[in-house]
């Protein structure tokens, strides 16, 4: 099969990447590369070339928006008898903070170049996709595990338009029943990184999410962790998340692909978490634990739109796709670690 990844280069995007070379897709990746860098697309590369496999990576530098170069991207792949079987579809913005301030960017980036890509996969009669949508559309709500009949109530512009993603995909699929095949994979905190410490998380400028600012207290680059609140209504005050391996988060995408093709029309929105949660004081303990590191860390006020506990029911993941996650938080920080300590500044 032959994928079209968008936001390959990512974060995320990276480690589905290499999965999938690696179980023997194709893979074409579309990104602007606003958020990554290419060093990635070289490392993944030569990943390939020293475990000598075959599977055929393709790069296109452009953005999701560009309705001519969605056009030519699809119709070369016909032209050129290689057709895209499926698209997984994450390129987009993520910071909640930033949403904020740019709200009109991020119903530009994540909106509209959905409906793009789905305008052209229509065209092209390409009709799987599996998209990263998140736990933020979830809201505030404290009831915990959040299975997917939970309540839908983001606060912010990022969240909204994931949320106003996925009621394309309902209109989308109720109008043309039998032919769309899509998985909305809702992510919880994705962490860690690819054992091999080639790829991982880099973000651009101080992290705002607490493992990457986590890892880079214990290189140095930070003096240290800021923890956001000990009065939470949690056992030991501190929040509670849903940490999952990002190897894990890929694989659930490889298990997804499998469901699609089982299929011959599909509408879901599937949780994919490590079903567990745990507190910033128990990150922190493992961390330490794995490592060996010290991680010096001060208590501050609570931040804004924090909730005390989110993690998730990852029931219908098991039973849908056969899918579970595999690797400990100790796995986590470990791999989390290595990379950080492979690549003290990232991919610069
Ligand atoms: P990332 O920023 O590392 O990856 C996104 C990629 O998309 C980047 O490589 C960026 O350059 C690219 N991109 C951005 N705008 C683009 C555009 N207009 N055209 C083409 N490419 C563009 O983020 P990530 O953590 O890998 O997240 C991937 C997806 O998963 C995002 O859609 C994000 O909203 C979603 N998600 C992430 C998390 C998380 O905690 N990381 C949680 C839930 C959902
Ligand atoms: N935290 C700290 N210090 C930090 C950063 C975070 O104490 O420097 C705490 C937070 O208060 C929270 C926990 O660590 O209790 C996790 O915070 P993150 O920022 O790592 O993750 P969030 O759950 O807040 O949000 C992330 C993404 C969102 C996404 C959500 C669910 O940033 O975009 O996971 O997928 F929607």
């Amino acid at each position: 099969m032959r994928i079209l990844l968008t936001g390959g280069s990512g974060f995320i995007g990276s480690h589905i990447a290499l999965l999938l070379l690696e179980r023997g897709f194709d893979v074409l990746i579309l990104d602007s590369f606003i958020n990554s860098s290419y060093n990635v697309i070289y490392r993944i590369e030569n990943y390939l070339d020293n475990k000598k496999i075959n599977s055929k990576l393709e790069t296109v530098v452009g953005d999701i928006r560009n309705k001519k170069l969605l056009n030519n991207i699809f119709s070369d792949s016909i032209k050129e008898e290689k057709p895209i079987d499926a698209v997984i579809h994450l390129a987009g913005l993520k910071s909640v903070s930033d949403s904020l301030i740019n709200p009109l960017h991020y119903w530009d980036v994540n909106v509209l170049g959905t409906l793009n890509l789905l305008l052209t996969m229509k065209e092209f009669e390409c009709y799987s996709l599996i998209f990263s949508s998140s736990a933020t559309i979830y809201g505030l709500s404290d009831t915990v595990p959040m299975a997917e009949d939970h309540k839908i109530s983001p606060i912010n512009p990022y969240g909204q338009t994931k949320v106003a993603i996925e009621n394309m995909f309902h209109d989308l699929y109720n109008s043309n029943i039998n032919f769309w095949k899509i998985c909305s994979l809702r992510y919880f905190n994705p962490v860690g990184a690819h054992p091999s410490g080639l790829i991982g998380e880099d973000p651009i400028g101080n992290p705002n999410n607490l493992f990457p600012f986590l890892t880079q207290v214990a290189i140095g680059r930070q003096k240290l962790l800021k923890v956001f609140g000990d009065n939470w209504d949690t056992k030991d005050g501190s929040g509670i998340r849903d940490y999952i391996h990002i190897v894990d988060l890929a694989e659930g995408h490889l298990a997804c692909i499998d469901y699609l093709n089982s299929k011959d029309a599909c509408l879901e929105f599937i949780n994919l978490g490590s079903g567990k949660g745990y507190s910033v004081f128990q990150i922190i303990r493992q961390f330490e634990l794995s490592t060996g590191c010290q991680i010096p860390f001060s208590i501050q006020s609570r931040r804004d739109g924090d909730v005390a506990e989110c993690y998730a029911d990852i029931s219908k993941a098991r039973k849908l796709l056969g899918w579970t996650p595999l690797k400990s938080l100790d796995q986590i920080c470990i791999d989390g670690w290595n990379w950080q300590m492979k690549n003290p500044n990232g991919y610069s």
